[in-house]
């Protein structure tokens, strides 16, 4: 920041001995004091110089003060102007004050007035130079993480086009509650910054918590807040989760290890957008979006009584899914090749050409891990990478060879052979639903049908026995 002794004041005035005096005494006060007794060479001062501080005369020869005020202003709207008027003349002054003065000194004035006038525009200049810094940091902090987001959501993909061009509608639904789907890894929280940062909410907190990592006993006060004194430990006054996101967005990461009690709190804070601090009687109200992720099967623990239907209701007002990434093998090229070269760059080393083969064997491998374990993959790939190439050796991939092991027509039973089938179709489609269809050679509606029946689901490490 610019120390304010170094501010630099332009003194216009027709008076010489006038301005003399001035300038001299702005110069023993630590400031950098330039003259000028006509408009023509404030003007030329003025162009050259990066003037702090105007000392204006509003009674110049031959021309109105005013009219140099406004000129001033409207090409240099940065620049602070002290008016300085004859004795009684408030009309000029009021004047002045409303084309944008900061100040005024009457004419004769005592020192004490100057002090107290530099001192007020002093404070203002100050205030005025740390809103700009923020307002700077500001904007800055939000480009870096517009490039971010722009730059780190890559897909080619139908699928993860779909999931972006929702992620885009309901950013502009900013009070719709979201829940996200997908497998470890395939990119919930990522999605989950592209709507708070798209929506009219990005300018306020976007604040994670994962339930899984906050003790039980300490969670409703992390949530709601406490009063001082409520609990042992509770030294201060604190804010919750829920009032810190005031205007902002709370992501609710793995809301599946919510614990049932707190479910019960959340909800209603949900419903009535207000919240009371543990401790305290009075109601707060605050005002946010949840988004939340799962990569557990919420009916299934709904069913198990070990998550509230109502509360699931509350948050999936709109569900975003995440098809895994062997679902979606399009992403895998374009995938590759942006973590090769961000590796490549943070590693400082030259970009290394990728074997066809590399990504002929990705592309049928299962990914349990989705992007997460190809990017994992690729900068451990970068790092190992023999020469300036990257080939399959370099991948810890194998791919299966896919026998087609009808069984045996002795032991026939429809329904059980028909789940083996559709299990080994899938594999051997790498599990794309649309593909195993086609093999089978039925529509991917009959397939999906049958799944159902068969309570087939899509999942790793699953044994297709
Ligand atoms: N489409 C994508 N483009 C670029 N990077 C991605 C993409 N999807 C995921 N990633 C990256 O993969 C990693 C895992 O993503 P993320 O943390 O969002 O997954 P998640 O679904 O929240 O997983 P978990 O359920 O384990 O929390 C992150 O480093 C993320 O930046
Ligand atoms: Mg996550």
């Amino acid at each position: 920041m610019k120390a304010m002794n170094n501010l630099k004041v332009l003194i216009l005035d027709d008076e010489k001995q006038f301005t003399e005096e001035l300038a001299e005494f702005f110069r023993n006060t630590g400031f950098e004091a330039l003259i000028a007794n006509t408009g023509e060479e404030g003007f030329a001062i003025l162009k050259r110089e990066a003037i702090d501080l105007l000392i204006l005369d509003v009674r110049l020869p031959g021309i109105n003060g005013l009219d140099i005020l406004k000129m001033v202003k409207s090409t240099y709207p940065g620049l602070e102007v002290i008016i300085v008027s004859a004795h009684g003349d408030m009309d000029t002054v009021i004047r002045a004050m409303r084309l944008g003065a900061l100040d005024y000194l009457r004419k004769p004035f005592r020192i004490m007035d100057i002090q107290i006038a530099i001192e007020r525009t002093e404070k203002f200049l100050l205030l005025h130079q740390q809103i700009k810094q923020m307002e700077e940091k500001n904007s800055l902090i939000s480009k870096n993480l517009e490039e971010k987001i722009d730059r780190h959501l890559i897909g080619a993909s139908p699928q993860i086009l779909e999931v972006l061009d929702l992620a885009f509608k309901v950013a502009n639904f900013p009070d719709t509650n979201i829940l996200i789907t997908g497998e470890s890894g395939t990119g919930k929280e990522n999605i989950a910054r592209i709507i708070h940062f798209s929506s009219n909410r990005k300018d306020n907190l976007l604040y994670t918590v994962n339930s899984s990592s906050i003790t039980d006993s300490l969670m409703e006060s992390e949530f709601f807040g406490h009063k001082k004194g409520s609990f042992t430990g509770a030294a201060t006054d604190k804010k919750g989760f829920f009032e810190i996101c005031d205007h902002g967005t709370l992501f609710l990461d793995e809301i599946a290890d919510m614990p049932l009690t707190l479910q019960a709190k959340v909800l209603r804070a949900i419903e009535e957008k207000k919240i009371t601090r543990v401790g305290d009687t009075q109601q707060i109200s605050t005002d946010f979006r949840i988004i939340s992720a799962t990569n557990h099967e919420l009916d299934t623990l709904v069913d198990e009584k070990k998550f509230r239907l109502d509360l699931l209701h509350r948050l999936n007002t709109l569900h975003i899914h995440i098809p895994p990434l062997r679902e979606r093998t399009d992403d895998i090229e374009p995938l590759l090749y942006y973590f090769t070269e961000d590796f490549s760059r943070k590693f400082n080393q030259q970009i290394p050409r990728i074997e066809k083969e590399v990504i002929r064997q990705l592309k049928k491998y299962e990914f349990p891990g989705n992007v997460r374990e190809l990017k994992n993959m690729t900068e451990r790939a970068v790092i190992l990478a023999k020469g300036n190439t990257l080939s399959i050796d370099d991948f810890p991939v194998k791919s299966k060879p896919v026998t087609a092991n009808l069984p045996n027509p002795a032991s026939m039973n429809l329904e059980k052979n028909e789940t083996e089938i559709i299990r080994k179709a899938l594999q051997s489609s790498d599990f794309n639903q649309k593909t195993a269809a086609m093999v089978l050679g039925i529509s991917r509606d009959a397939l999906i049908r049958k799944m159902k029946k068969y309570n087939i689901r899509i999942k790793r490490n699953e044994d297709p026995s």
